[in-house]
């Protein structure tokens, strides 16, 4: 249980670094600088693969469960699964703009910039409210049957991005976080001393 409440909060971590890296594509827009789009649609392409697929499916079911020990939970946790369904309706919307930009279709960069910036702060909002109000909870009310009906909900499977081997569509977003780790390593250990 200690290590599925673990495992959660650390998806969260990796969900916010992968916002912050499509957040400083979408400050180029208003810098007048050109995004770049293939890094944008790689991490909403992980985020639809791992968050959707297999993420938000356990949620769901611990969601589910803490309503049942908290019914007092229940409208914050019905806001919750809707905040899936709109996150997976504003994925693909983003996803398309940034197809489009990259094959070449005509589209308002406003229009990719404001579906960008809408899911930015739409994931956000909804990381912050779970790592705040549900996974408190989640660690002081379920159950050990309930953590294995909430492993059943999705199937295991590697990460394609933070798993021991990103696969090949990946391999370049894990190289510049890599990049960054190491260099944000360095910087500590300097003001270190
Ligand atoms: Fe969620
Ligand atoms: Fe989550």
């Amino acid at each position: 249980m200690t290590s599925q409440i673990a495992q959660w909060h650390a998806e969260h971590g990796n969900f916010s670094l992968l916002l912050s890296f499509l957040e400083e594509q979408v400050a180029r827009f208003r810098d007048g600088e050109s995004p770049d789009y293939h890094l944008m649609l790689e991490i909403v392409s992980y985020l639809r693969e791992f968050g959707d697929c297999f993420h938000h499916p356990r949620e769901d079911a611990a969601f589910a469960l803490l309503a049942t020990h908290e019914p007092r939970m229940r409208l914050p946790i019905n806001r919750l699964h809707q905040d899936h369904r709109v996150l997976a309706v504003a994925s693909e919307e983003l996803a398309a703009r940034l197809n489009q930009v990259i094959s070449e279709t005509y589209v308002r960069s406003a229009t990719v910039e404001a579906a960008a910036a809408l899911y930015l702060a739409y994931y956000r909002h909804h990381l912050a409210t779970e790592e705040r109000q549900i996974l408190p909870h989640a660690r002081l009310l379920l159950t050990a049957q309930d953590w294995e009906v909430v492993a059943r909900a999705a199937p295991s499977c590697p990460d394609p991005l933070f798993g021991d081997t990103p696969t090949q569509t990946y391999q370049r977003l894990a190289g510049m976080m890599a990049a960054r780790s190491s260099g944000e390593k360095k910087q500590d250990s300097a003001a270190g001393g």
